[in-house]
């Protein structure tokens, strides 16, 4: 019936486009999220960082040196002249330059299709970004439907959200080699985010057990595909993945 199928879909394990196809093209980047809406996943990840001059962009590090031909912090330069470095990646054998793009390019060009799990994280060990999250997914109309899910390493980040918008999905995230079973449990939060190494059947038996869904992301490239293959029959409820094509294909087909 349509009922069973709806469940027999809710349970297969959500993949989840780390930085976007990364695998094939620099993360965080437009092109790396239209790839990956192309592959087709359930999730574009993204990591947040804020410019000096308080907007949010798409950037992993603390600076632009490793995705860049620039050099420094993002939270050093304006907007304005972030934008005035590139990343320089190359697809079907075209070379591709591009800006570092802010969150609302990337919801612009992909908010009518895609869902999103966002990372947040401290400013300066100050909670600064949560609220203007949640002002631009609410300006996007995406706060409904689990068509957001937030994520962050920090706490502060996380009950920040929840004080402003009790409503939107969480992912408690821990850093590898750290992850406490009895803490994850312990808070509200639905969803923890383990490193591949520090998930067991035990673990994964035990969250389930306090009805928290379990999304795993990998810190070691080369050992990635034995590990999502290692943890399939875990049930693990989602992937953070650099190969998306090989996790769909693992997990089968959607
Ligand atoms: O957000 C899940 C995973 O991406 C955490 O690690 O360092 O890649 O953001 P990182
Ligand atoms: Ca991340």
């Amino acid at each position: 019936s349509e009922h069973e199928k709806e469940i027999v879909q809710a349970d297969k394990p959500k993949i989840i486009a780390h930085r976007g196809a990364n695998d094939r093209f620099i993360e965080h980047t437009l092109t790396a999220y239209k790839i990956a809406t192309e592959d087709g996943v359930n999730y574009l990840e993204i990591d947040l960082r804020m410019t000096k001059d308080g907007e949010l962009v798409a950037m992993h590090d603390e600076t632009i040196d490793r995705t860049t031909n620039g050099q420094g912090k993002v939270s050093d330069y304006t907007l304005k002249e972030l934008k005035k470095f590139n990343t320089i990646s190359t697809y079907n054998n075209k070379t591709i330059s591009e800006e570092i793009p802010t969150l609302r390019e990337i919801l612009d060009s992909f908010s009518d299709t895609e869902n999103f799990y966002i990372e947040t994280r401290l400013v300066n060990g100050h909670v600064a970004m949560e609220k203007q999250v949640l002002e631009l997914l609410q300006e996007y109309d995406l706060l409904h439907n689990n068509r957001v899910i937030l994520q962050s390493f920090s706490m502060k980040s996380l009950e920040k959200i929840s004080s402003i918008y009790p409503n939107i999905p969480l992912t408690l995230l821990f850093r590898k080699g750290e992850f406490d079973v009895d803490q994850a449990a312990s808070t509200n939060y639905p969803i923890v985010g383990i490193e591949s190494k520090d998930v067991t059947r035990e673990v994964v038996k035990q969250l389930h057990k306090r009805g928290k869904e379990v999304h795993v992301y990998f810190t070691n490239r080369k050992s990635q595909k034995k590990e999502q293959k290692r943890m399939l029959e875990f049930g693990v409820d989602g992937y953070f993945t650099d190969y998306i094509l090989y996790t769909k294909e693992l997990v089968g087909d959607m």
